[in-house]
């Protein structure tokens, strides 16, 4: 007798707003459908009409460069018309709230909204006041659930799995909603996680997420396979959570010296921006064993899929 085929992967969500929710089975269907996004990406022809007549609108309250264009790419790659929409201090200032932005946009029927927003859960909120899918492309320092998606992706092709993997997330925890989305999904997938950094930059009770804190670069790279660092988010800080960046450099950057502490084959990424010199030394950061533009690839992939994987949930279908 032949086996039956394996059901077609559905997402069940109508929206993406964080890693938190999401089982091991539709982490690894996303992840599948992003192989065959990397695929098709890298053909001369790039598009499919999944999205065809659709709109998206791309929602960023906050500064971006690769994840507002890896979204504007994918959605492109998918056949959606595709518009970007900077809310800067402007009208803001004008004493619009993300309430009234949201109830403007659904008024113009879209399909999907991308957003970043600066404070955390201000993304489920709009999700709730408009009728079409929502994905989370950061809020405040809660969740970037493609960012996590995308990092999965670029390790999992690295290393062949993500189980038994030890990664250490090093620098600013405390800011960071890349670390916590990624400690989130590392988790659910069997990775054990280290977090690496001065104890201001971490947050209260961060063992409680499931994880190991360690103060030094020696003690918490020491034999991992993934070293994951982050950005000094200084424009999160209001107090002084490092002495100087010159010393915050000296214990916490990663330079080859302490890389040398991870496994032989360890490999490094940053989700970018990054702050070279602060975090993460040139020699590494360009070095041969960066993931840090496969990350950039995989991001347009995974954000392929997310948006493939709402479509089944979008209005009047
Ligand atoms: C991150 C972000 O904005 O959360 N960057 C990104 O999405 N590529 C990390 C950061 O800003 O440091």
């Amino acid at each position: 007798m032949r086996p039956e085929p394996s059901p077609p992967f559905v997402f069940p969500h109508r929206h993406l707003l964080g890693v938190a929710g999401l089982s091991a089975f539709e982490i690894e269907g996303l992840l599948a459908a992003s192989e065959e996004a990397v695929a098709l990406s890298r053909q001369v022809e790039k598009k499919r009409s999944t999205l065809r007549g659709r709109t998206q609108i791309n929602l960023f309250f906050e500064n971006s460069t690769r994840t507002q264009s890896s979204f504007e790419i994918a959605g492109k790659r998918l056949g959606a018309d595709v518009m970007n929409m900077s809310v800067g201090a402007s009208s803001m200032k004008k004493g619009e709230t993300v309430l009234d932005t949201a109830a403007t946009l659904n008024a113009m029927r879209p399909d999907i909204i991308v957003v970043r927003h600066h404070a955390a859960g201000a993304v489920a909120l709009l999700a709730q006041k408009v009728d079409c899918s929502v994905v989370n492309a950061g809020d405040g320092a809660h969740e970037h659930p493609t960012q996590a998606l995308l990092d999965a992706l670029t390790i999992k092709r690295a290393k062949g799995r993500i189980e038994g993997l030890t990664v250490a997330i090093c620098g600013d925890v405390l800011h960071s909603r890349v670390a916590r989305s990624n400690i989130i999904l590392l988790n659910a997938l069997g990775a054990r996680v280290r977090v690496v950094a001065p104890s201001t930059l971490l947050p209260e009770g961060v063992e409680r997420l499931g994880v190991t804190a360690h103060r030094t670069m020696r003690e918490g790279l020491a034999g991992a396979d993934v070293v994951m660092m982050l950005r000094l988010q200084l424009e999160r800080m209001n107090g002084s959570f490092v002495p100087s960046v010159k010393e915050y450099f000296a214990h916490f950057g990663l330079d080859a010296a302490k890389l040398a502490y991870a496994a032989p084959d360890a490999v490094v990424m940053h989700p970018g921006p990054m702050n070279r010199g602060v975090e993460i030394a040139s020699e590494v950061a360009d070095g041969p064993r960066s993931l840090i533009r496969d990350q950039v690839e995989m991001g347009v992939a995974v954000r392929m899929a997310v948006l493939e994987a709402l479509s089944r949930h979008l209005p009047n279908d």
